[in-house]
């Protein structure tokens, strides 16, 4: 053989290569692929031949054989490659598989709405960590060991000593005032825990919105003026507030405070279990020794703060009467939204 007839193979192969494609059904490229470049392919055949040639024209023989491959190459990767088994997998008479949007959890809906409401009236956003220490979450908030208040708010205590789940978001409170000096505007909305027993109204984990305002000369009335436009705003303008006293040991004055319920008018439902109103949560002024905790001046400065349970917001809003939907992950419900 000599360089000229090698020549001639090499493109003689090229227009196979051509043909073959353009006759070749899709489905039958990737064996045709394999003949032709394959390692005991119809290229490498020839690439041996190159043995046969006088020395001096073996390098312009290199070229033409790695050129014209190069050019195969080429060929096939202009075509798409239907792979024979894909091929045999795919039925294009199933329908198509939909892809889920994602949505907003009703709680997440509620949570937005409550940080813009207070966002308008001057209040930044904190959060803290959902395990936390007996400190924060009790002693700091005036609740020693001793305490009955600790009886209602069981919790999960994790191994280590002093640590536990957050019954509150109350301790966010200190964190927030240990970190900065007054005026503080703050809410903190998150996630709680309590060793509660499973019911429509009652879960082991709930969601709180915490609000904190200290500043000079605050009295309870900010405190009241605050949350009744807080309940105008998310239930409507003719709910009203009701504050009853009550006890919490990190506030003195406190109250609980109840909504109208907006989907009777006060008038007793369903929703309010007859009575008219909804228990939303606690509130008071930030008692003196829970500045000292964090060294601020009772003397200079006071604060009220306060509580709110997401889920019965959401719940009223959305009129759902489980607290369990809000936790299942069922779609059939959380579509809805
Ligand atoms: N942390 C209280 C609870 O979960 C609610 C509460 C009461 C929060 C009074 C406050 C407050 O900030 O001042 O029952």
């Amino acid at each position: 053989m000599n360089i000229d007839e090698f020549e001639k193979l090499f493109d003689e192969i090229l227009e196979n290569v051509q043909k073959a494609i353009s006759k070749s059904p899709p489905d039958k490229l990737v064996e045709l692929k394999t003949k032709y470049l394959g390692r005991k392919g119809e290229i490498a055949k020839l690439m041996k031949s190159l043995g046969q040639l006088p020395k001096e024209d073996r390098p312009k023989a290199g070229k033409i054989a790695n050129q014209t491959k190069a050019k195969i190459e080429k060929l096939f990767q202009s075509v798409k490659l239907q792979d024979k088994k894909s091929h045999a997998k795919s039925d294009y008479t199933l329908p198509g598989r939909n892809k889920i949007p994602g949505g907003n959890h009703p709680i997440r809906l509620i949570m937005r709405e409550i940080i813009d409401i207070f966002y308008g009236m001057g209040f930044s956003v904190a959060s803290g960590p959902e395990i936390e220490t007996e400190y924060y979450n009790f002693d700091a908030l005036n609740t020693p060991e001793d305490h009955p208040a600790r009886d209602i708010q069981d919790t999960f205590y994790l191994g280590k000593k002093n640590y536990l789940l957050r019954t509150q978001t109350s301790p966010v409170q200190i964190r927030v005032m240990e970190s900065r000096k007054p005026p503080v505007r703050v809410i903190i909305p998150g996630r709680c825990y309590r060793r509660d027993a499973i019911d429509p109204t009652h879960y082991y984990t709930f969601s709180q919105c915490e609000g904190l305002y200290v500043d000079k000369d605050v009295t309870l009335a900010d405190l009241m003026g605050v949350l009744t436009a807080f309940a105008q705003k998310i239930l409507g303008k003719n709910v009203r507030v009701r504050f009853r006293p009550h006890f919490f040991p990190f506030t003195e004055p406190s109250v609980e405070y109840d909504f109208s319920c907006p989907v009777c008018g006060g008038k007793g439902c369903r929703i309010c279990k007859g009575t008219g109103w909804l228990e939303i949560s606690g509130a008071g002024m930030v008692d003196p020794k829970v500045f000292e905790n964090v060294g601020y001046d009772p003397e200079i400065y006071q604060g009220f703060a306060w509580g709110m349970g997401i889920e019965r917001i959401a719940m009223v809003k959305y009129g759902i009467d489980d607290i369990r939907l809000l936790y299942e992950n069922d779609l059939a419900f959380l579509e809805q939204f």
